[in-house]
Order: structure tokens, then C-alpha cells, then sequence
């Protein structure tokens, strides 16, 4: 049987019964808002805490400090960790290790990610988001070439990895490129639900390799815990 590691999320770590299994490449879709950073640091620092793991999250969306501010809110969360370095959040937009890879081609960037996840040892590791990256390759040759080289590689150094894939609102798509679903091992989906004027979240697990789990619309809860998942009977 696959080694499991739990994300933290309860709900989704039954879903997953145990977790997700180590080793994958998970790729989380969904749209502004939906809980996908949440989601994602969760994991991250369930890792940190309880296990021990050093965890890398990349950020391309937001810049690092900006990103912290947002967590201290959350019960999860641990500046010690990241002092510490267990939890590193790195903006690659502005880490100099990135002036070492110029010009900036897809297989430069490649190397820059890949030296970036080696130097911090990261058990588990997030990139927020490929969409982002993607987007800063231009045509679609070069970002073909650059999700099976990012897959390939991160399945080499061997973590477990959740890639954020930006989409548009309100819709039933997992990616932007229309790829990046076929390169992970695991797809989990977080879209926006309209109930009686409200704008519910909800979260399911389209495809997870080697793991036979639901794949039921899940109510999700953001609250002070992080994320919490509900089933949809109790709307
Ligand atoms: N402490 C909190 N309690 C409840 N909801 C929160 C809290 N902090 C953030 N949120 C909600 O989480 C949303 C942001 O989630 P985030 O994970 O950043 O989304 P995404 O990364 O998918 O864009 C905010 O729009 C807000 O509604
Ligand atoms: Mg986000």
C-alpha cells in the first residue's frame, strides 16, 4: 500500500484515506478566493508540526511578507516554523538565485525551481502558481516543455507537491493550459457553489492515483482551524 501523508484537513485526509500519497504531485485548481493558499499552508505546516518535515512554499502571486500577514490569523500557523526555516516561503519574483538563471528561459526558470527545492531539503513543497509561471512563458510550445520538465523533476527529487492552478470563476475546468491535469497525480478541485444568494466553496477530489476515494462535492469552511470540509446534506 501507498505511504499516505496527511494534509492536516481532516475531512480531506479521510477522503484520501490516509492523505496524499508521498511522492505525488498534486495539482489544486480552482478560482480566486476559493481556499487554495489556505489549503496549502495548512498542509505545510501540518507537515512542520507534527512530523517534523520541512516544507517550501514559492510564491508568485504574492510577496512573502504580504503572504505571512495573511496566516497569523490562523491556529495552524507558527512563526517559529518559519523563522526557523522549517517552513520556508520564498517569492520568486524577487529571490536573487533567480539573477543567476538569466536570461530567463524555460529551462533556466526549470533550473532555478529545481535549485530552489534542492537547497531547502523540502519534504513537501507548494508552487503558487503554475498558472502564474505559465503565464510568463508566453506560447504554448514552451509551456508544454516546461510542466513535463517541472513534473519530471519534482517526481526525481522526490517530494510531495501541490502545484496551484488558477482558473475563472464559476467554471468546471481544472487548468488554463488544459495540461496540467494530465502531468499530476492527483487533481482537487475548489469552486464557488451560489445557495439562496450566498457564495458557498467547495472542494472535491477529482483524481488521485493509487487511491480509490470519492469524488463527492465537498462544502468548505474557512474559519480560525484553517479549512474545514462539510458534506453537502447539511446545506
Ligand atoms: N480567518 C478567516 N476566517 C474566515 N475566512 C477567511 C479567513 N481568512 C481568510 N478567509 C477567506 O479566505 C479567502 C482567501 O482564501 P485563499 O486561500 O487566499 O484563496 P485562493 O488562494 O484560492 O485565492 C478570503 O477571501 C476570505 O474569504
Ligand atoms: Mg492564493
Amino acid at each position: 500500500m501507498l505511504e499516505k501523508i496527511r494534509t492536516g484537513i481532516e475531512g480531506l485526509d479521510i477522503i484520501l484515506d490516509g492523505g496524499i500519497p508521498r511522492g505525488h504531485c498534486v495539482l489544486l485548481s480552482g478560482s480566486c478566493g476559493t481556499g487554495k493558499t489556505i489549503l496549502s499552508q495548512k498542509f505545510l505546516f501540518t507537515g512542520a508540526k507534527e512530523y517534523g518535515e520541512p516544507g517550501l512554499y514559492i510564491s508568485l502571486s504574492e510577496p512573502k511578507d504580504k503572504m505571512l500577514a495573511y496566516l497569523q490569523d490562523f491556529e495552524f500557523f507558527d512563526r517559529n516554523l518559519v523563522d526557523s526555516g522549517v517552513v520556508q516561503v520564498v517569492d520568486l519574483t524577487q529571490d536573487e538565485r533567480l539573477s543567476n538563471f538569466q536570461p530567463l528561459t524555460t529551462k533556466s526558470l526549470m533550473n532555478a525551481i529545481s535549485a530552489v527545492i534542492l537547497e531547502s531539503k523540502a519534504k513537501r513543497v507548494v508552487i503558487d502558481s503554475v498558472t502564474a509561471i505559465c503565464n510568463s512563458l508566453g506560447n504554448q510550445v514552451n509551456i508544454r516543455d516546461f510542466l513535463f520538465e517541472l513534473s519530471l523533476q519534482l517526481r526525481y527529487i522526490g517530494c510531495t507537491s501541490i502545484l496551484i492552478s488558477e482558473v475563472p470563476p464559476m467554471t468546471f475546468q481544472y487548468s488554463v493550459y488544459g495540461i496540467e491535469e494530465f502531468i499530476t497525480d492527483g487533481v482537487i478541485l475548489m469552486r464557488e457553489l451560489e445557495n439562496k444568494g450566498d457564495l458557498l466553496r467547495t472542494l472535491q477530489v477529482v483524481k488521485m492515483r493509487g487511491v480509490g476515494h470519492s469524488r463527492t462535492r465537498n462544502i468548505v469552511e474557512i474559519n480560525s482551524k484553517g479549512i474545514e470540509l462539510k458534506p453537502m446534506f447539511e446545506l
